[in-house]
């Protein structure tokens, strides 16, 4: 296996296709009339309206046949599922942990991790936040705490390990406030915000004797680790003959528990979990997934999706998987960086970002030009892609103000095992021509704004000069 990455430069898809979905094509003016509808935001686009997929890359992979054949036996029975069993042995046998709790989807592990161990006043440091991660810390009475290295705040920062926590933030914060205000350090593996970038076993080694000493567990985003795991492999010096499995394995025995997004990593549609080491935190979270999710043996999932999760962990670890899927992201970013855009380096695992801010130098922050090239892009070519800036990064809620963070991003997300090389091609090729004109972008006034995580659901209207 090994040998497939290190003695080739070029990748193939490691499947061939027994299933395709047909996609349909709209014109500009059809698309200049939905994205006016849409309120210029393209999580309210139809899906049938869309050509190519880019907003995420969650919930959007093609599952295998052996995943497929796994529905079949899924058991659905209300309690004791045989898939929950299934799940918990490739978990403990993968990831590690001992013991497993289903969740509908990552939040749902996060909103009881944080319901157990936040209390009001606290402080939650992390490697940058994310959008629910952080909403779920804040909802619990936990403020978060940017620590990661400085490299991640600048697109430009060719830094292999950007995920890396930077320990003098972490020690400046735990000095200040102590480490009884810190119930757990926030680890994401493939920071997603700072563009899916990984943090070093060298630094998560640093990390985990610091938190040892000052009695502060550590608590994984696992979302993206194997992706990560593939970049330590790929630069981290000893690691390269060692297969991912081993090193998923080393960075979850240096932390205590995580939680997961399996939507990402592990090839389903839908699905997460939390999975830790303390059994009296397992058992309370045992008993507040039943008040959110489902009885603790299923957590919102249907017995055939946890099956198809436990096949996804094996197929997510095979090294020509990876290989495949990060070679995709890496090629798509060639080209644009090659047509002059401007974009989020190193290239991370699960997609391109897009430094909307460079490109569109003539828009204000608060005229959110991440959000407004995302429509621009849809109007182009029918390509749906995500705002990472201004709009996600919301208000802080003590002042009220938008946040304005450094990163202004459009993410072109890479759905795993989906899309061609034609279709990169056809995607490079619209947002090169829309960088040629890109003066012509406008930027967008909010004039719809919710409460929570107001990107998804927020409505714009055109700035006109
Ligand atoms: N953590 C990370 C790093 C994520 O990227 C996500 C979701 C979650 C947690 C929450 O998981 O959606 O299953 O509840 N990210 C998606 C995205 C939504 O598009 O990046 P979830």
């Amino acid at each position: 296996m090994d040998e497939t990455i290190a003695s080739k430069s070029s990748w193939a898809e490691p499947f061939k296709i027994k299933m395709v979905e047909l996609l349909r094509v709209t014109t500009r003016q059809e698309r200049e009339r939905i994205i006016a509808e849409a309120g210029y935001n393209t999580f309210l686009i139809r899906s049938r309206d869309v050509y190519i997929d880019l907003l995420t890359d969650s919930g959007t992979a093609a599952m295998s046949d052996r995943q497929w054949a796994g529905l079949m036996l899924g058991d659905e029975a209300y309690a004791g599922s045989e898939n929950y069993y299934h799940l918990e042995k490739a978990v403990q046998n993968y990831y590690g942990y001992k013991f497993l709790l289903p969740t509908h989807q990552g939040r749902g592990a996060e909103n009881i991790l944080s319901q157990l161990l936040i209390k009001p006043g606290d402080y939650v440091p992390g490697n940058m936040y994310f959008t629910t991660t952080r909403l779920h810390q804040e909802r619990a009475g936990g403020a978060f705490v940017d620590v990661i290295v400085d490299e991640a705040h600048d697109p430009q920062s060719d830094y292999p390990f950007k995920g890396n926590v930077d320990i003098a933030k972490l020690d400046r914060l735990v000095r200040e406030v102590g480490p009884r205000r810190v119930p757990y350090v926030s680890l994401e593996g493939n920071v997603n915000m700072a563009g899916g970038q990984p943090f070093s076993m060298a630094n998560l080694k640093e990390l985990h004797a610091y938190c040892r000493q000052h009695g502060i567990p550590i608590m994984l985003d696992a979302t993206r680790t194997i992706e990560n795991a593939f970049f330590i492999k790929e630069r981290e010096r000893g690691y390269a003959s060692r297969s991912l499995a081993r090193i998923l394995r080393e960075i979850c025995d240096l932390t205590d528990g995580a939680t997961m997004s399996a939507k990402k990593d592990l090839l389903v549609n839908i699905g997460g979990f939390l999975a830790c080491n303390d059994e009296d935190l397992f058992k309370r979270a045992q008993n507040l997934a039943v008040v959110y999710e489902g009885l603790h043996t299923y957590g919102g999932l249907a017995g055939r999706d946890m099956e198809a999760m436990a096949i996804g962990i094996e197929e997510a670890l095979m090294e020509e998987h990876q290989a495949a899927r990060i070679g995709q992201v890496r090629y798509l970013g060639a080209k644009l960086e090659a047509a002059g855009v401007p974009i989020v380096k190193p290239i991370g695992s699960h997609g391109v970002f897009i430094d909307a801010a460079t490109f569109l130098p003539h828009l204000d922050r608060d005229e959110y030009p991440a959000q407004a090239l995302a429509a621009a892009i849809y109007v182009d070519s029918g390509v749906r892609t995500m705002e990472r800036g201004n709009v996600s990064a919301g208000r802080d809620p003590e002042t009220g103000l938008n946040r304005r963070p450094n990163l202004e991003l459009v993410r072109l997300t890479i759905p795993r095992r989906v899309y061609t090389q034609a279709h990169m091609d056809v995607i490079a090729e619209s947002i090169a021509n829309l960088y040629a004109r890109r003066t012509d972008i406008q930027g967008l006034r909010m004039v719809h704004e919710p409460q929570y995580l107001r990107f998804f659901q927020a409505r714009f209207e055109t700035i006109s000069r």
